[in-house]
């Protein structure tokens, strides 16, 4: 029988039915991989995470994109995943449907780029590939083959270098940069306080 579907904005009551899947999907000790890491702290990009619900097996299948800042320069960019089908739906176009609409919804948003830790000749079928090696660096091991890209906006990607950090990440970071700048000026305020005695 065919299975027709649609996909929709993933409303707050379907999480755990999501979590759920991906426990199947990746295990549970899937929370240690990198691409979590860049997730940790973070809530999804506004409207792109998206659902296909189904009756008989509660959701079929998910994505999300997640907000990333890269570099000293804090180039935006977009995370891609988890993305997840319930092994009774696959291979009848869910994940395909789900990412397609995903990017499109990106784009709309004006979105430039997204990356992702995958599988690349599932993902080259939205247009993924390989990132050039060395230009982005994640918080933790990645199998260059699976570091993947794809621009929304042509040109995205050439702004972006360095660090991928999650944006509340990037804040800390640049702030404790800044902490021993500020050091000195306390440093001349006692001396100035001293002289002044
Ligand atoms: C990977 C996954 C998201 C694909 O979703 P799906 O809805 O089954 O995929 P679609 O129906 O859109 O596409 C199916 C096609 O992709 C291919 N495909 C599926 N997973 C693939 C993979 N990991 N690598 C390469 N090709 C893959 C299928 O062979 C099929 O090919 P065909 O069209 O030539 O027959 C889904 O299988 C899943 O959630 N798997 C569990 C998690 C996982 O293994 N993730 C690995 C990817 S990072």
């Amino acid at each position: 029988m065919a299975f027709s579907f649609s996909v929709e904005t993933t409303k707050v009551t379907d999480q755990p039915l999501i979590e759920h899947l991906l426990d199947i999907a990746f295990g549970i000790d899937r929370r240690v991989k990198t691409s979590y890491r860049l997730r940790e702290g973070s809530q999804p990009a506004e409207g792109l995470s998206l659902v296909v619900r189904d009756t008989d097996v509660s959701v079929a299948g998910s994505i999300s994109f997640w907000p990333l800042t890269i570099g000293p320069a804090g180039a935006p960019a977009l995370l891609l995943g988890p993305l997840v089908v319930h092994p009774e739906r696959q291979n009848i176009g869910v994940g395909l449907a789900l990412m397609q609409e995903g990017l499109a919804r990106a784009k709309a948003r004006g979105h430039g780029f997204v990356i992702l830790v995958g599988d690349a000749p599932y993902y080259a079928r939205v247009g993924f590939q390989r990132l050039p090696e060395g230009q982005l660096i994640l918080p933790g091991p990645v199998d260059p083959d699976r570091f993947l890209y794809v621009e929304l906006l042509q040109g995205a990607l050439a702004e972006a270098q360095g660090l991928v950090l999650p944006p509340h990440r990037f804040a800390e970071i640049s702030a404790r940069d800044l902490m021993p700048l500020a050091v000195p000026h306390q440093a001349e305020r006692q001396k100035q306080s001293a002289e002044s005695q």
